[in-house]
């Protein structure tokens, strides 16, 4: 079954350098060549829905009505991305200033621009409410997250991916069903470190999960190449392994891996087996440069996802 995400989120355009370490406060270096290149978590999640996990999506945003709007709206389009719902609005397109070391990790500062703009009006409302998946991050104002999830009809799930971490209101722990964090986000999300004795588990993170499980009914904490952690109320945990691969650019291979486990979800999977199909679409984009542009294709994951992939 194909089934109906909508992603309300962040569209930016990368400006990336390669550089040999990330530089520290007051240090010039120099880099590589300058590469430009769609993303935008928002943006990436909605192109993996569509093209890796071949859910029907809906993109909700904002872009300015410069080139750079352009060059996302044509991502967009080309992942088979509906953007009927995408405003153009009087502020720049959103900006992120990437730099990627040579063991692929990234480090990013994003300018927000037209993204400070993105709404929630009647007709988002209307496709939110058809939406079997919702999906956000917190690179747009908490408000629309919140009017996004208001909008969702009852029986469909809320997912959020929450970064880059900031603190939730009450009122947001409250609408979510599906939290979606790397161990920082977690141990930010969660206050510190787990007090051990509070739970059952010696493992850090399945500790930090339990706290979480406390505020919403399901977490899904990715650990990059060491694979993710599904943990749900009344479920033991489970652990769900990564391929190995060779990284070249770690950029946009969480937005990918989000993408896709809404995509799996939206089409009746469970969380574990969507968890797992996320975790093959992640590592293939980790193998590719840039981020909307890693985006492996269905077929691609399909192939890919295999047992003997596995450590
Ligand atoms: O998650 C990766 C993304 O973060 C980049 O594409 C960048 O635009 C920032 O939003
Ligand atoms: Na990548």
């Amino acid at each position: 079954r194909r089934g109906r995400v909508v992603v309300v989120g962040s569209a930016n355009v990368d400006l990336v350098v390669d550089v040999p370490r990330h530089p520290g406060g007051g240090e010039t270096i120099l880099g590589g060549d300058l590469r430009r290149s769609p993303g935008g978590k928002g943006a990436n999640q909605a192109v993996a829905a569509a093209r890796a996990g071949g859910a029907d999506t809906s993109f909700v945003g904002a872009l300015g009505r410069d080139e750079s709007g352009e060059l996302l709206l044509a991502s967009l389009d080309r992942a088979g991305v509906r953007t009927d719902l995408v405003e153009r609005v009087e502020a720049p397109t959103g900006t992120a200033l990437i730099t990627v070391s040579p063991d692929g990790e990234n480090a990013i500062v994003v300018a927000p621009g037209a993204n400070s703009h993105v709404r929630i009006g009647a007709a988002q409302a209307d496709r939110l409410a058809a939406a079997d998946v919702v999906l956000a991050q917190l690179e747009i104002p908490l408000d629309v997250v919140l009017a996004a999830a208001a909008a969702r009809r009852p029986g469909a799930v809320l997912a959020l991916n929450a970064a880059p971490s900031r603190d939730l209101p009450d009122e947001m722990w409250a609408a979510l069903d599906l939290l979606v964090v790397n161990e920082h986000e977690a141990l930010d999300l969660a206050g510190g470190p787990a007090d051990p004795a509070g739970t059952a588990s010696p493992d850090p993170v399945e500790r930090l999960a339990a706290v979480l499980l406390e505020r919403v009914p399901a977490v899904v904490v990715t650990l990059g190449g060491a694979g993710c952690l599904v943990a749900q109320r009344g479920a033991a945990p489970v652990r769900v392994p990564a391929p190995r691969v060779d990284a070249v650019d770690t950029t946009g291979a969480g937005d990918t891996f989000c993408g896709v486990l809404a995509a799996a979800l939206a089409g009746g999977s469970t969380l574990v087996d969507a968890a797992r199909t996320a975790s093959f679409a992640g590592a293939l984009a980790v193998t590719r440069p840039g981020a909307q542009d890693a985006v492996p294709t269905a077929d691609e994951v399909t192939t890919f996802a295999h047992p003997e992939q596995l450590p």
